[in-house]
């Protein structure tokens, strides 16, 4: 099993970031985001983590990570156990449209960690535009993206299963990837984003959806909070619906690029990051 030492393991982290494409990545604005994060708090909880661009820019001495998406979060703890294991599965997929179909169709949990977890890497680098969708049952069904880049960067998986080392890693709804916060304590919310007409179904980043219910949800978790004293930032649109559930709140808005096409035509967005410090 590969392990890092500490020492070694903090330098590494240093030149971590996102092993993956993920819808609603906030890559472009991460440093931006993480000026308004505070500096005294003891352990930072990300529990929307995706490709974890905000994580690997803050690098916490404490974290708590969380997704839904099962097989994400399988790829985190693959990468942080033996990402050479990972990466060597990785080097013996072809990048064919022959390959793509016939492992997209493999059920995830049918595989070992690594596999899964090479499986997840080789659909996001293979897979069109890098989607994550799912059917009903959770079979994976996002075409084939004819794209000619490599999967991984070694430097980066190594960067970033060192990142991991001291990090809880959990999986499931935000609630229970809050669970056990306290006022010395920051989470960073990041959902899939709201959009008018109900859900986000281009943010189906597993086979639940994202309803305008869990954003009220959210929203109530984070008055609970508030009345706690836990402080908070949460990233979300620029609706009406957002900025009347957040209202009594500290709202900011910060520019960042998004792709409006599939041709990766891209605009400048205004989103909100609100804060209840
Ligand atoms: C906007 S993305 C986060 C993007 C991330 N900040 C980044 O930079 O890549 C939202 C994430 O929330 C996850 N998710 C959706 N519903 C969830 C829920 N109820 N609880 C926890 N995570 C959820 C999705 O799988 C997705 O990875």
């Amino acid at each position: 099993m590969h392990r890092v030492n500490h020492r070694s393991a903090s330098l590494l982290a240093l030149r971590a970031k996102p092993f993956i494409k993920w819808v609603g990545g906030k890559q472009a604005i991460a440093t931006t985001l993480v000026r308004y994060f505070p500096l005294d708090s003891q352990t930072y909880y990300e529990p929307f983590i995706g490709g974890g661009s905000v994580f690997l820019t803050l690098l916490p001495n404490e974290a708590v990570i969380c997704d839904q998406n099962i097989w994400l979060i399988d790829t985190y703890l693959a990468i942080r156990d033996d990402w050479e294991r990972v990466a060597s599965i990785l080097d013996s997929l072809k990048n064919t449209k022959e390959e793509y179909l016939k492992i997209r169709c493999i059920p995830h949990v049918q595989l070992d960690l690594f596999r899964k977890a090479a499986h997840f890497i080789y659909l996001n680098k293979t897979g069109f535009r890098g989607l994550f969708r799912v059917n009903k049952s959770g079979g994976f069904n996002v075409p084939y993206g004819e794209y000619d880049r490599r999967y991984y960067d070694p430097e980066n998986l190594e960067a970033v299963s060192a990142t991991l080392q001291n990090v809880e890693v959990r999986t499931g709804d935000f609630e229970q990837g809050i669970s056990g916060i306290t006022k010395e304590d920051f989470v960073y919310l990041d959902p899939p984003y709201h959009k008018l007409g109900g859900y986000s179904d281009f943010n189906r980043y597993t086979e639940l959806k994202f309803y305008e219910k869990d954003q009220s949800r959210l929203a109530s978790i984070c008055q609970k909070l508030d009345a706690k004293g836990i402080r908070w930032a949460l990233s979300n649109s620029d609706t009406a619906l957002i900025r009347d559930l957040y209202g009594t709140f500290n709202i900011h808005t910060i520019e960042n690029r998004r792709e409006i096409n599939l041709n990766s035509q891209s605009r400048n967005i205004t989103e909100l990051l609100i804060t209840n410090y």
